[in-house]
This record gives structure tokens, sequence and C-alpha cells, in this order.
């Protein structure tokens, strides 16, 4: 089934069950069942369409992905491509097995997680929410950070995307507010073009596209994702320092 519109979006996800939960609730502290296997789980906040999440699921084989958005038309989007990228992989699988897409409010992601159940998030082009009034509603307001690392295990990261320069700053005074170890800054991550191996979402396309400077920064939450940072900057500088 093919979507038209927003009307027939509920009945396509109906038909994909294996690709798109409903009730997330009921894996919570489950979700490698869900998957068959122990591998860790990346999970993008706010998908969208998908691109994104669908692209690394096929880049990245030996990580689960798990989509999350709160609209099933955008489900059912993210769903297509999902299907589209199997297709262009041909495999024999409908969709990629280690993808997931989930209809949640990220403002309950504790009960769609348990604690240490997540290795990394994705947070790109999230709603900048630009008044001060709104600050509570940022995905990177500190009350979210608090959730976000209840369920994110001793590996985990937050790697961040946006192309709005406030929300950008708030962000990393949120970080800083956690005392959480930030690297690879960047404000202007295409600033010498778009690597190939960097997969862009719809919104960095559309941003980009129109002359706008990505920004990205990468968060250590984890206390083993932080010790083997510890570890690698130690090698590094003794070879040579930061450029
Ligand atoms: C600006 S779009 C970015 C989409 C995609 N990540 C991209 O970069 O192209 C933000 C997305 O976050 C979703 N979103 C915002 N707040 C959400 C919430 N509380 N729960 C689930 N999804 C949310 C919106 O529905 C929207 O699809």
């Amino acid at each position: 089934m093919r979507l038209r519109g927003k009307k027939n979006a509920p009945e396509l996800l109906a038909t994909l069950p294996t690709l798109v939960i409903t009730e997330p609730e009921q894996h919570k502290g489950k979700w490698s069942q869900v998957f068959g296997d122990d591998r860790p789980i990346h999970v993008e906040l706010g998908m969208g369409k998908g691109q994104f999440i669908t692209e690394m699921s096929v880049k990245y084989p030996e990580v689960n992905f798990i989509g999350i958005d709160m609209y099933d038309e955008l489900i059912a989007r993210a769903s297509e491509k999902a299907m589209a990228v199997s297709e262009r992989t041909e495999s024999s699988e409908q969709h990629p097995s280690n993808l997931r897409l989930v209809r949640a409010n990220i403002e309950f992601i504790e009960n769609i997680f348990a604690e240490n159940e997540l290795s990394r998030i994705y947070l790109n082009f999230s709603d900048p929410w630009p008044k001060k009034k709104h600050a509570r509603r940022r995905l990177t307001h500190p009350r979210f950070l608090e959730k976000y690392a209840l369920v994110m295990n001793d590996w985990g990261e937050i790697h961040q995307k946006t192309d709005s320069e406030t929300l950008f700053e708030y962000s990393l005074n949120s970080y800083a507010w956690m005392e959480y170890m930030m690297k690879d800054i960047s404000l202007n991550l295409h600033r010498d073009g778009i690597h190939e191996e960097h997969i862009m979402t719809e919104y960095e396309q559309k941003f980009f596209g129109r002359g706008m400077n990505i920004h990205r920064v990468e968060v250590l939450v984890g206390e083993a994702a932080l010790k083997q940072h510890r570890e690698a900057k130690k090698l590094a500088v003794k070879k040579q320092p930061m450029v």
C-alpha cells in the first residue's frame, strides 16, 4: 500500500507490524528482544520523514536503529523510505531488519525505554522554540537531558545537528550545565562541502541548499564514552596536539 495523502497513513502503518511500533511502552526494557539481538540501539528523536534513520540503518548493520516521531503521516513517510532502501539494496527483507519506527511523544521517553537501554540519541534539526517562554519545550532543555541520561548506558552519546544558532547556543549551555564533555563542535559542518560519508536529513538538505550553516556537536554522556575519549586524547596529544 502506498501513502496517498494523510488519510490512509494509519492503514499503511497497520500493514507493517514488524517495522512500525505503535505501542512502544510494551517493549520497555525488552528492545533487544524486538530486534532479536544485543546490538547497541541508536535513536533519532523527531525523525520527520526518516531519511537519516533509514539510511543509517543500511550503512551501519551492526547497530539497531529506532526513529521516533509523533505523527502517523511522518511514520508512514519514513516507512516508505525504509521499504525503498530495502529494495535498493536488493534485500529479501521488506525493510532493514535493524530498523524500527515508533510513534510516540518524546515527552514520555522514560515510558518507552528502560535504564541503560540506549547507546546514542540523535537530535537532528529539533524544533528551536525560539521564545524564552517556550524554553522548556526544547529537546535540549535540562529536563529532557535528565530523561535521556536515565535511558542511556555507559556508552551514551548525544549527537546534535541544527541550523538554529540560538538553539545551538542554548544546547551547548545545557550540556555544560549537565557537566557533559562536548567534542567535534562545528559551527559550519559543510564548510568544505558535503563529505560523502555524511548522511543528511531532509531539513539539513533544505537548509544547506539555502546556504545556511549547519551546526553540530557530539556530547559524551556515559562514563565509558568519556573514558574512551580520554584514552584517545592521551594518544593524540603524544603524536600531535589539536590543530
Ligand atoms: C524540524 S523536524 C526535523 C525532522 C528530521 N529530524 C530532519 O532533520 O529532517 C522536527 C520533528 O520532530 C518531531 N517532534 C517534535 N516534537 C516531538 C515530540 N515531542 N515527540 C515526537 N516527535 C516530535 C516533529 O513531528 C518533526 O517531525
